[in-house]
Parts: structure tokens; sequence; C-alpha cells
């Protein structure tokens, strides 16, 4: 292999940074050349295309965000689309393509490569933690570290005034952003999309909590169950709290990756380069009790990552509530 590809795409993760630079020197390394492709799928059907070398990718570890920058990119979904993309990754000598993004961004690798005879390897970049196969994505740990942070402070003023909270998290589809920060904050009630929502039970428990004498209330939803408006009028006047709405959004995309971050992204872009050149094509690097391994895309894309059925176990009683 002499020249490949790589790019970042869908919603950006804090670590592909670290991706993109391991897998760019591991290539240089190697004798490969290697091109960024701006803007995800967008970039590539623009030839939006960036040399890539050693010392492009120096001091980029630490930032957030993606210093190719990424999109979604709507002909990308066609099989039009592809088929142009793949003519223009041919036009250029490009052999091969690494995508880091999300369900979406590795189901669009998968089909360039069965479509149009394109090795393909894919790494696992989102906040939501919703690929199969993998324990963690790139960009999972830094979300949950800054949605801790935020819910934290939100605690500090939530006691002062003696109110609930109502906190919004990222994940359409997918409870883990949701679960595993109110886990790790004492929340007093999570909704998930996994678990069906009873309202007036939740109301009920917040109501006897304040009875008892607690002075403040966090309630994490995952913005796939509801909206926090939503959720905050269905129990705001019966749990005995003065409500408060906050949505966190992008800021959970957003900051410089945590070492656990840099080093699984690091591991992954390292892995990719070495699945090219054993010609492991079309697989997903992945993390599977500490170590990593290659799954056939087709395979993780035809399944949906579960959440640990015992951490669904403990939110419901008696971890929830600090
Ligand atoms: O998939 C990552 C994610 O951050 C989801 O959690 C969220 O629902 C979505 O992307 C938001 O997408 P956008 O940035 O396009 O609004």
């Amino acid at each position: 292999m002499k020249k490949i590809a790589v790019m970042t795409s869908g919603g950006d993760a804090p670590g592909m940074n670290a991706a993109i630079r391991a897998a760019v020197r591991t290539a240089v390394t190697e004798n490969i050349e290697i091109v960024g492709i701006k803007r995800g799928y967008s970039g590539l059907l623009d030839e939006d295309f960036i040399e890539m070398s050693y010392a492009s990718v120096g001091g980029i570890m630490e930032k957030g965000g993606t210093i190719l920058r990424s999109s979604r990119c709507e002909e990308f979904q066609t099989t039009e689309g592809r088929k142009r993309a793949a003519e223009i990754l041919k036009k250029y000598g490009i052999e091969a393509l690494v995508v880091i993004g999300g369900e979406g961004s590795l189901t669009g690798a998968m089909l360039l490569s069965e479509e149009n005879d394109i090795p393909v390897i894919g790494i696992p970049g989102t906040i939501d933690n919703d690929i199969a196969h993998t324990d963690m994505c790139i960009g999972v740990d830094t979300c949950l570290n800054t949605v801790i942070g935020n819910i934290q402070k939100l605690k500090d003023t939530a006691s002062s005034h003696e109110r609930a909270f109502i906190v919004e998290v990222m994940g359409r589809h997918s409870g883990y952003i949701a679960l595993a920060s109110g886990l790790a904050t004492g929340a007093e009630a999570i909704l998930i999309p996994e678990i069906p929502v009873d309202y007036d039970a939740i109301a009920e428990k917040l109501w006897n909590e304040r009875k008892r004498g607690k002075i403040n209330c966090i309630v994490v939803v995952a913005e796939g169950v509801a909206s926090a408006y939503t959720v905050a009028r269905h129990m705001e006047h019966r749990i005995g709290y003065e409500t408060r709405i906050t949505i966190l959004g992008h800021v959970q995309r957003g900051g410089s990756p945590t070492a656990f971050d840099r080093i699984l992204a690091s591991r992954m872009g390292y892995e990719a380069i070495k699945a090219l050149q054993e010609e492991d094509f079309g697989t997903m690097i992945a993390l599977q009790s500490g170590k990593m391994v290659r799954i056939p895309l087709k395979k993780v894309l035809s399944e949906k990552k579960k959440i640990d059925e015992k951490l669904i176990e403990m939110i419901k009683n008696p971890f929830v509530g600090s």
C-alpha cells in the first residue's frame, strides 16, 4: 500500500486529533503516503485534500474537535454519491481510507467499500458510546468528565436555593451518557431511552426525598427520552422543589481530551494502519477487555449496542440519589 487517506466524519469527539496523529505518524514511519480529507465525506466529494506529514500533526494531541473538520453529508448517503467518491479516490491514487466517526460515518465507509471495492478501516469516534463490539468509543470519557463537572456546579447552586435541576444530556438513541454521568454524580433520577419512563413514580420518589429534608435534586435526562422542558412539565409542582432546566448541548462535544481518550485514540489510530498493512479490510478497530481487536464493520453495524444490564439494574435502586 503506497497511498492512503484519513478523515473524520459526523459529530466530532474529543480525541479524534490523537487518532489522526497516530494514523499519520504510523503511516509515515511505514513509508505510506497519507493525505487528510477535510470536512468528512463532503470534503471527499469536493476533493478537499491536504498532504499530511510527521510534522503536520505535531501539537494536536491535546486539542479538542478535529483539525480535519467534520460534516454530515447527504450526497454520500446515495449510491451515486459513493460511486463518485470512489472515482475521486482512484483519480488521486488513494488505495484505502481510514474513517473516524460514529455509526452513520462507519455505515458510509462500509457501503463505499462494498459497492466500489475500496479498502476501508473504521475507528469508532462518538461521545454517544453507541457502537456495538467496542467497550468505549473515542470521546466518551472526555464527554463524561465535562458532564460530571457541570452537574457538580449545578448541585452547588441547587443546594443554595433548594432547587431541582433537570439536566438534558446528549444521546438520541442511547442513554449511556445520562446513565454514566447520573451514576457518577449521584443523580436522584436518570431517564434513558432504554427504560420506560414512569413520571408518577419519579415524582413520588423526589417528593419523599424532599420531605425527608433533601435540599437539592438532580434529574438527568437523555435527549432521546424527552426534552428537559417536557420532563419539567410532568414533574414541577409535585416534587416539592422549585425547578430549573439546563440543556448541556454541544459543550459535551468539546474540550481537551482526557488521558483515557488520548491513549485510546492513539492505540486505535496505530492499529488502523496495521490492519491496512495486514489487509484486514472492512474492519473496525475496537476496545475489548483492554485489548485492541478488529471486528468486521458488517457485524458491528448489524447490531445495536446494549447498555450493560447490571448498570441499568444499579441505577434503578439504590445507587440513584445521594
Ligand atoms: O452523535 C453525536 C451527537 O452529539 C449526539 O449525541 C447528538 O444527538 C448529535 O450528535 C447532535 O448532532 P449535531 O451536532 O449535528 O446537532
